[in-house]
């Protein structure tokens, strides 16, 4: 069965097409990076305005991820049920009101069921782009196109610093001082609600994946979404052939639309694989960079002032990084991304680790809050390598994580197990969130880099053995088969 190119339909663009709706769902990955770093400019200052204990201060940042678990986990199960455009927009609707309530919360109470909220639509949009990406793409570019997720990540973690520079700086210099009004900090939130109205917008504009189109019995439409983003050598009757096949499959045996299986724990091993890829991308302590880099720098000598410059530079770097993954994902293939990435950062957390072995902690009396100071030359090795260690995160694990969680799962189980997978990574980010400042405190800074450098190096040999390679596959066939390489 073969069905006749339409009319006009030209490989370029097609492809011009999907990449327009891939940065549409990226949207989504932008405000994944803002609401999840605008908090971070906005702490200090709640912290005095409620006067909070420090440890209810961490509270209220670490609550947003326990939301973002719970939203990926929900997200993955109703995708499959209501759609995946109307889980973006929930997800959309998510972030207008935590931006507003947080922007107006009277107390750290509230502000916290606010923050969860957001961390809910975070969690959502963690799940929905990559899998909304991976089912429009054609397979040849599906990497480039995935990545697209990160780089808008990247991106807003970056808009957040700045937004929250930005608005301390027009109230005189501090987050807590008025400007039109309003503390500095309710303006940091409230600027989230125009990204959140423009995804909910274009997510309105946007076709339904053609995978979930074909599960409904929706194949005249699935058919009209796949014959604008294929090219003309791509033959739309054999995918929708294919699809309907592999749903077809899964169905005979009920077993295989679930995630229960032969695996460990009763779940089948490629859901395990996702898990344990969405582990080590946090394991790794990527975010300990971005959370605390105040403390990192300081170490190496930098004062308070000249933190916002390193901590801009680090977040530019994040961004530009990207690129490498988007220019090689769908021509070197994920494997080798992910080999070169482990590596790397596992090479660059041990010296990092290493070098603060080097350092002299000082305690402050009157606070008991230690510092590290390094000398020369350790103080430029922690710098390079904490920045070595961005770039190969950056270029490898960072999108790549996303983009596999998106394609490497069959049709029937897609939906839910990357909606497990991403929330065991929020799970993870959590612990790793709160695990680092009593760890820096109690055996310093050599220990918890350490550990981040041997899960790196761990996670070389997890995708030596177990993560196959889904470059230039179908999703018609991905299977559950793990082979042992
Ligand atoms: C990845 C991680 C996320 C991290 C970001 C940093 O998207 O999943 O936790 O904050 O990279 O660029």
């Amino acid at each position: 069965m073969s069905d006749p190119v339409p009319a006009g339909t030209d490989a370029r663009g097609a492809h011009r097409k999907a990449m327009g709706l891939a940065i549409s769902a990226a949207v989504g990955g932008f405000l994944f990076g803002f609401d999840s770093s605008v908090i971070n400019g906005a702490v200090e200052a709640i912290e005095g305005q409620f006067e909070l204990d420090s440890s209810v201060t961490g509270l209220v940042v670490a609550v947003a991820l326990l939301g973002c678990a719970l939203g990926a986990w929900g997200a993955g199960r109703l995708a499959d049920r209501w759609g995946r455009i109307r889980i973006m927009v929930l997800g959309s609707g998510l972030f207008l009101v935590s931006s507003i309530l947080s922007a107006i919360a009277w107390s750290a109470l509230d502000l916290s069921i606010w923050r969860f909220m957001a961390g809910v639509g975070i969690g959502i949009a963690s799940v929905i782009a990559p899998a909304y990406i991976a089912e429009i793409a054609p397979a040849t570019i599906r990497g480039t196109l995935g990545s697209m997720q990160q780089l808008a990540i990247t991106v807003g973690i970056f808009a957040a610093l700045l937004s929250d520079q930005l608005l301390a700086e027009a109230a005189g210099g501090a987050a807590n001082e008025l400007w039109l009004g309003w503390e500095a900090w309710r303006w940091m939130f409230m600027v989230g609600v125009v990204p959140a109205i423009v995804y909910g917008v274009l997510a309105l504009r946007m076709p339904e994946s053609p995978r979930f189109l074909v599960a409904r019995g929706r194949v005249d439409e699935a058919r009209s979404v796949l014959d604008s983003v294929l090219g003309p050598e791509e033959n739309v009757g054999d995918r929708i052939d294919d699809i309907q096949r592999s749903i077809a499959m899964d169905e005979k045996n009920a077993e295989q639309g679930s995630l229960r299986g032969n695996g460990f724990l009763g779940l089948k091993s490629i859901v395990w694989v996702g898990i344990l890829l969405a582990v080590f991308q946090q394991f790794v302590g990527i975010n300990v960079i971005f959370y605390y880099s105040t403390t990192l720098w300081q170490a190496v000598g930098f004062d308070e002032s000249q933190a916002f410059l390193v901590s801009t530079i680090t977040a530019v770097t994040n961004i530009a990084v990207t690129f490498i993954a988007i220019a090689l994902i769908d021509k070197v293939g994920r494997r080798p991304l992910l080999l070169i990435g482990s590596a790397g950062m596992a090479v660059s957390l041990l010296a990092m680790a290493a070098v603060f072995t080097q350092g002299t902690t000082t305690v402050d009396a009157a606070t008991g809050e230690s510092t590290l100071s390094l000398g020369d030359p350790w103080a430029t090795i922690a710098l390079i390598g904490a920045n070595a260690f961005v770039v190969f995160f950056g270029a490898t694990w960072g999108p790549l994580m996303w983009v596999m969680l998106g394609e490497m799962f069959p049709n029937r189980i897609r939906a839910a197990a990357l909606g497990l997978a991403a929330a065991v990574n929020w799970i993870a980010n959590f612990t790793i969130t709160l695990t680092f400042p009593p760890m820096l405190s109690n055996l310093g800074p050599a220990v918890p880099y350490g550990l981040y450098g041997t899960f790196a190096a761990l996670s070389f040999f997890f995708v030596l053995w177990k993560v196959d390679e889904t470059k230039g596959k179908e999703l018609e066939d991905m299977t559950e088969d793990v082979r042992h390489r």
